[in-house]
């Protein structure tokens, strides 16, 4: 079986954060989440993860994924540290015959197409190991790669324990191995702290195989920034960008347009169809769904929204609504959860929906709020209205008909409905039913009084 073990129990302390690190979000999911997906997108069905007491819990209850197993690394005084025994703390969960891959969980970038090749090049070779190796141009801090006469991996040396030869070296270890189970478990056996940290290196298990005559290989990573961790805020920020460009990049070659991506952030999961046009200073978040021939901003931010085809949405927010095909919505307008619009729809500007259905056809064009309400196809409602929704204790609801009107700037006072093809007269508050087909007027009469403006200057 392919296992993978997720090392995650350093504590992340430079994130100043009251957040364990791999929780944090890269374009809106979590930067483990990533890791775990990337394995499993590479045949891996067990993700043994390594955490430490302090965020054991919380990752634990983030996330539900079948293919999980946490398992702690103690802490404390006496308690040793290091790569080489957070390895160890995973070891019960190994079976000989597995392979092995181990990485890192504060690395999100890292793609399903690298372990896939790496397990591979693993197997191809029949190697005790393999490491994921990279050619860089500043190796410092990271351990360095000393190959052996037939080019094969000899040992491992960090940047602390390195002579000025090794310190040379720029093909480095990215951290991310295959092993074969067995292996790992033997060698893990035979490492010590006797280093420059003090720690459990599992670097060393490498110069142990290598010791007892087994193949250790190597695959080189052609992109280093697959290997950007995140341990501070700015590495967030780094990785974030990083990250950004390939989910565009994703969408780009998928058939939608970003006017400019620089200043288009869309997070990992939302989907898009083809032909859409996303403008400037976009926001496309959470569960959002686009449909195809869609243009989308500038300025506005789409929250789990689902978009039909054909829809434009302008300088607008929208969270957790659901918009049809043909309709615009905006600009300026604000559709909050369970606004639900049909097609050809019409929502302008300042207009604000909230728990409302708007069927078909129906239009809202400037200035309106419509809450706690069910509005047929093809209803007009003017300038100004208020569905009165709040009577400072309930949220009550109005129902509009098919084909009804609503003057401007009336109030409608909610629990209120009015019929199929109904006609508000502006300006007027409506507290009772009207009927179907009905004019209702309810606002005083104007009175003139005939010479009464005169005089005032
Ligand atoms: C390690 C490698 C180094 C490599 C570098 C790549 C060793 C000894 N060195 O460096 O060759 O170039 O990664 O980034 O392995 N962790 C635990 N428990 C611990 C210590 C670490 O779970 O006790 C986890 C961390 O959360 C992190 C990962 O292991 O996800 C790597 O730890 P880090 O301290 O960044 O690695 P280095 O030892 O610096
Ligand atoms: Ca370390």
């Amino acid at each position: 079986m392919f296992v993978s073990i997720i090392l995650a129990a350093g504590e992340g302390t430079r994130m100043k954060s009251k957040v364990t690190k791999v929780l944090h979000k890269v374009c809106g999911k979590e930067i483990f989440k990533y890791v775990y997906e990337a394995t499993k997108k590479a045949k891996i069905e067990k993700n043994i993860v390594v955490l430490s007491a302090s965020s054991i819990e919380s990752v634990k209850n983030s996330f539900s994924d079948e293919s999980l197993v946490f398992v702690e690394q103690e802490k404390g005084e006496n308690k040793p540290y290091g790569t080489g025994y957070a390895v160890m703390c995973a070891v019960d969960e190994i079976k000989d015959e597995d392979t092995v891959v181990i990485l890192c969980g504060d690395g999100p970038l890292v793609k399903s197409e690298t372990i896939e090749n790496l397990i591979a090049v693993h197997e191809k070779n029949s190697n005790a190991a393999t490491v994921l190796t990279c050619i860089v141009n500043q190796p410092h801090g990271l351990g360095r790669i000393v190959r052996n006469n037939k080019n094969l991996v000899e040992k491992i040396v960090e940047e602390k324990d390195a002579n000025e030869v090794e310190k040379t070296i720029n093909e480095i270890n990215t951290g991310v191995y295959a092993f074969k189970g067995k292996m790992l478990k033997d060698s893990l056996k035979k490492i010590d702290t006797n280093n420059a940290s003090g720690e459990y290196y599992l670097t060393d298990t490498l110069k142990v195989l290598n010791e007892d005559k087994y193949n250790i290989g190597a695959c080189i990573l052609e992109d280093e920034t697959e290997m950007h961790a995140v341990n501070n805020r700015i590495q967030l920020a780094d990785v974030t960008k990083l990250m950004r460009k390939r989910v565009n990049e994703k969408h780009m070659l998928a058939g939608v347009t970003l006017i400019d991506p620089e200043s288009t952030y869309i997070e990992s999961d939302v989907v898009i169809g083809k032909d859409t046009i996303i403008e400037p200073n976009t926001y496309l978040e959470g569960n959002t769904v686009i449909g195809e021939d869609c243009v989308i901003g500038p300025n506005s931010r789409i929250i789990n929204t689902k978009i039909g085809d054909r829809t434009s949405i302008d300088s607008s927010k929208t969270i957790d609504a659901v918009v049809g095909d043909e309709t615009t919505v905006g600009p300026f307008a604000y559709l909050r959860p369970k606004a639900k619009l049909g097609n050809n729809c019409k929502i302008g500007d300042f207009v604000e929906v909230k728990n409302a259905v708007l069927g078909n056809g129906s239009k809202s064009s400037h200035l309106a709020y419509i809450g706690d309400a069910e509005v047929g196809e093809k209803v007009n409602i003017g300038c100004g209205v208020v569905f009165v929704n709040y009577d400072g204790k309930n949220k009550n609801k109005t129902i509009i008909k098919d084909g009804a009107f609503v003057g401007s700037n009336s109030n409608l006072i909610a629990p209120v409905t009015i019929e199929k093809e109904g006609y508000v007269a502006c300006g007027s508050t409506i507290t009772d039913n009207v009927g179907e087909g009905d004019l209702a007027i309810a606002r005083a009469r104007q009175v003139n009084k005939e010479g009464r403006g005169k005089g005032r200057f």
